[in-house]
């Protein structure tokens, strides 16, 4: 005898169970893409890289940086094989180097493959703010508003972000944001090491350009990533350090806080994020 709670409706439901499962809970193209068959067809023709810069001003212009891409986007050929880990960093590294500008650095991170995240993700997440401002906060990885927007911090920990800042007489017209990240991660999972080593050469040239006053790290993600320290956020939140890096005038202060998300699953550790916004507003007050 047929098992009654197995008819097609009931297999079409464990299987959407299982995708919402393993994170596949977005829509990312406006056509449904029949990936058994995907393998088959001919490769998709990518857009070359700019050519190299011929030179122009260091500095870039004013302009915030988040442009969300077109609605759909087309995945990697299949024929393409993906680059290893350090394949990617190497990739990655060659890239963000020759970036003379923001928007240099933003359409190669757009041209850039070597992190698969961008396959899953609607948008490139670059930046958001002013790129003159002295305070460059850099977060962990866009969650699901921002990748629908294009911007960084837009969603829940956004908004707390802004009240935060606002605190200390700070907004997005006197602060620069953007994220370790560029991409999304699937139903918001952690990042893996092999992605954030395969996006950080674009990230440390991110803050070679903008030259800020003071980085502040949100989360211990972003904390260890850019000291490159094993300690938890709790232990790392609210001290001082300093940030290098071969494109910068000199080390720069680094006071990393916790994650506004964070914030709002606990919301008793306020009290330590109001005393790190205290000592960060000291030290703009310094500068
Ligand atoms: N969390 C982050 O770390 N970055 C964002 O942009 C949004 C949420």
């Amino acid at each position: 005898m047929s098992d009654p709670s197995h008819t097609p409706a009931a297999d079409i439901l464990a299987a959407l169970r299982w995708h919402a499962d393993i994170g596949c809970d977005e829509a990312i193209s406006d056509e449904p893409t029949d990936w058994t068959t995907f393998a088959a067809r001919p490769a998709v023709a990518r857009a070359p890289m700019a050519p190299p810069p011929g030179g122009g001003a260091a500095r870039p212009g004013a302009t915030p940086a988040a442009t969300p891409r077109a609605a759909s986007y087309a995945p990697a050929p299949a024929a393409s094989q993906p680059l290893g880990a350090s394949e990617a960093g190497a990739s990655a590294r060659a890239r963000a180097k020759e970036a003379r500008t923001l928007e240099e650095l933003e359409s190669a991170l757009r041209a850039f493959d070597g992190c698969p995240l961008k396959a899953t993700a609607m948008n490139t997440v670059f930046a958001d703010g002013n790129p003159d401002a002295r305070v460059m906060l850099i977060g962990e990885a866009p969650g699901e508003d921002e990748d629908r927007q294009g911007k960084p911090f837009v969603g829940v920990s956004g908004k707390l972000l802004d009240r935060m800042l606002a605190q200390i007489g700070l907004d997005r017209t006197n602060v620069y944001i953007s994220n370790i990240l560029p991409w999304r991660p699937p139903g918001n999972r952690s990042p893996t090491q092999a992605e954030i080593a395969a996006c950080l050469p674009f990230l440390e040239r991110h803050v070679e350009l903008i030259g800020p006053k003071v980085l502040v790290p949100l989360g211990g993600t972003s904390a260890k990533t850019l000291l490159n320290r094993a300690e938890g956020i709790t232990r790392l939140r609210g001290q001082w350090f300093d940030y290098s890096s071969p494109g910068l005038p000199g080390s720069v202060p680094v006071i990393p806080m916790l994650h506004p998300a964070y914030l709002l699953r606990n919301p008793i550790a306020k009290r330590e994020a109001w005393r790190d916004l205290l000592a960060l507003k000291q030290k703009i007050l310094n500068i």
